[in-house]
Formats: C-alpha cells, structure tokens, sequence
C-alpha cells in the first residue's frame, strides 16, 4: 500500500509574500486526492513542498515516519525515492528523446540491464498512449504529448506516492478523461498514494476520493469528495461552476465593488459564463475492467462511517445515497462503493451548514477553514 502524508500547519513564504499559512492535510494511504485553486493561489508550491524541494518555514511533513523538514539530506534523498513526480512543465530534458527521457530515472536509480529497461518504458508508453513516438524530442511532439510522456516517467519506479501538477494541462477533454481514468487505473494496480494537483472541474467531479481547495493563503477545505462537492462556501461553489460570479476574479483579489457591479451586470441579463449548477454528486470513475478492484475504497467506506456523523448535512445525506445504492444496509459492495472519508473538523462557517463538532477520534489533523 502507498505511504501516508501527513501536513501539518504548514506555512511558505518568498520573501514578504505569504504563499499559504497553516495548512494541515492528510492524504490517506492508497487514496487519490485533489488539491484544486485558481491560479496562483500556491498548488504547485505546495506540490514541490512535499518532495522537499521547496522549504516551508513552519509546520511538519511526514511521510512514513520522516519529517522531512527536519530530518538529514541524506533521509529526504531516501524518502524522495517514495516519490514519483509530474511537474506542471513536464520537465523533460530537450535533447532527449522520449524513450530515454522516460527511461532516465530507471538509469540512475537502478542497475536493471537496459533490456528490462526496454519492456517498462514501453509499458508506460502504451499506458500513456505515446507508442510510436518515442524517438520524438520534446520539441517535436504537441505539449499534451509532452505532459503524457512526463506521467510515463513518473511511474517507471513505481512510486509508492504519486504526485501529479494539472495532468490535465495542454489536454483535449477526451484525453483528459483518458488520463483521469489511467490515473484510476494505476491507483487500482498498485494502491499508490496519489495526489493531483488541478482546476479541471470534470476531473475534480470524477476522479479523487478527497478534495482540497486553497484561496487566499488558506486551505478552504480537506475532506471526502462529498464533503467539498456538496459545499455552499461561495469560493466553492463558483469555482465549480466556473463562473465569474463569486469571490475569484481575474488578480488575486476581487473587491466588494467588483463583485456588486458583476452582480448588477447579471441581474440585467448579462451571462456570467461557466456552466449551468451541477446538481447532486456524479458517481466517481472506477477501474477499468480487468484491473484489481482499488482497495483504497473499501478502506475510506470504513472511515466514513465512523465520522459521517461530524460531517456537514449536505455531505452526509450524498454519503448515504451512495452507500444505500451499494446495496442491502449499505453493505459495501466495492463494484458500487464510491462514498466514503474523513475530515478532522468542520467548523460551520457556512451559512446553510449545520455546525459540525470537531470528531475525537480522527488520525487526521485535517482543517477547514469557512469562507462564508
Ligand atoms: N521559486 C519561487 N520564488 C518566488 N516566488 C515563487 C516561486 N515559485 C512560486 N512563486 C510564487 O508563488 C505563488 C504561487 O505559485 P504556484 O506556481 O504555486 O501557483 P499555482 O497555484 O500552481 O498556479 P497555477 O494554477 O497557475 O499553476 C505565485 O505568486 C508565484 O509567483
Ligand atoms: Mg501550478
């Protein structure tokens, strides 16, 4: 099973500027995670925080024992190899080609002959549909080739903690369901912990078991998909819907003017783009046939039933709608199960949201902090 990764009251800054404060997750073992958040608001420097390449200047981050904020270099080079990465960019080498890009980590990292080298890079180019194009250069292929063969070389150690910066970036919409439903897969086959990093809303919908959201230096929320996806926090609500009605402008800041004077605009008829309110939760992907079942979801029914109690009504009520059409009592019954979860603490903020007291017995040091 993947490694858990434990943040807790993590806060970076460069310089003057306050990137985020005090964020503390947990990204359960085996489970895939989101953490979604307009541009800028810190996702990827989040992302390199947990590898170690970026130093946060307070708080912990644990992983498999180690806090790698404090431990020796010599640790975090061990704890690192846990770890496979798909940086925003792709980060490929450009004088490289495909296959030796991908076959890169697997030269320096292990003594395997360059024929077992052979059959994992082409696994991973199949998987990643990029067979054919392996003697491109990175130059030569289109950016969402380029992000596809980035995710090949995250996987050829078979990382225990998958981390993945916007996958979807550079991707046509079939191709982005194509990547949301390898990522299951690879979930399924090797129960790795994942997390990804993204603003695609459809992946958000269909893809994790946990979803996070940072605006304005702070972690909004941590939690089940359920917990997120049935949210009335504004900041919430109009990120999933993508329209420019909300808290989120185009700088970093939207003012109480701007947001009256968009307001004004809609009232007299004026479209505020996006889409149109999604109601209820969509049913979250699952393997593809012929894969292992993913035990991650067996493992998250079991905490949400011992903490749907400290969830807010909206996310309870979705979690009980899924277990009872996972059959007789709400027996789990994994070719069904989609709902389950954790949060640590739900403080109410939200104006239609029961106040939900903090539950005792959580592992996990997840906040949320309300933005209504
Ligand atoms: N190495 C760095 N030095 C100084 N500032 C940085 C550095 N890396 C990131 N930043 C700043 O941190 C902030 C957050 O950047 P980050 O790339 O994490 O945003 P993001 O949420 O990933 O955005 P996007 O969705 O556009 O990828 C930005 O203001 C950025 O300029
Ligand atoms: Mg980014």
């Amino acid at each position: 099973m993947g490694v858990e990764v434990a943040v807790q009251g993590l806060t970076k800054s460069f310089g003057s500027q306050r990137i985020w404060q005090d964020v503390s997750l947990t990204l359960p073992a085996g489970e895939v995670s989101a953490l979604l958040g307009p541009s800028g608001t810190g996702k990827s420097v989040f992302l390199k925080s947990l590898i170690g390449l970026l130093r946060p200047e307070q708080g912990s981050i644990v992983i498999d024992g180690t806090d790698i904020l404090q431990c020796s270099s010599k640790e975090l080079y061990e704890i690192r190899k846990l770890f496979g990465v798909l940086f925003q960019d792709g980060a490929l080498f450009g004088s490289m080609n495909l296959y030796d890009n991908i076959a890169f980590p697997l030269r320096e990292h292990t003594k395997k002959s360059e024929s077992d080298i052979r059959k994992i890079v082409m696994e991973k180019l199949d998987l990643t549909g990029l067979v054919g194009a392996e003697d491109k250069l990175p130059g030569e292929i289109s950016g969402g080739m380029r992000k596809r063969a980035g995710l090949a070389r995250a996987l050829v150690l078979d990382p225990e903690i998958i981390l993945v910066d916007e996958p979807d970036s550079g991707l046509d919409p079939v191709r982005t369901t194509y990547i949301s439903q390898t990522l299951i897969d690879i979930n399924a086959q090797s129960d790795a912990t994942i997390l990804i990093v993204s603003h695609n809303i459809n992946l958000a919908r269909t893809v994790p078991d946990n979803i996070g959201m940072l605006f304005r230096r702070q972690l909004v929320m941590f939690g089940p998909r359920e917990v997120l996806l049935t949210s009335d926090e504004p900041v919430v609500k109009q990120f999933l819907n993508g329209t420019m009605i909300g808290p989120i402008g185009m700088s970093e800041e939207k003012d109480e003017a701007q947001m009256a004077h968009e307001q004004a605009l809609v009232d007299a008829g004026h479209h505020a783009g996006g889409v149109e309110d999604v109601e209820g939760i969509v049913p979250q992907m699952k393997a593809t046939p012929g894969n292992p079942e993913r035990q991650a979801v067996g493992r998250r029914q079991e905490r949400v039933r011992q903490i749907m109690h400290t969830l807010p009504a909206n996310a309870q009520a979705a979690i009980q709608d899924s277990l009872n059409e996972a059959g007789v009592d709400g027996q789990y019954d994994p070719q069904y199960a989609d709902a389950s979860g954790y949060v640590g603490e739900w403080d109410g903020n939200s104006q239609d949201t029961q106040v939900i007291p903090a539950y005792e017995g959580d592992p996990y040091g997840n906040t949320t902090h309300g933005q209504g």
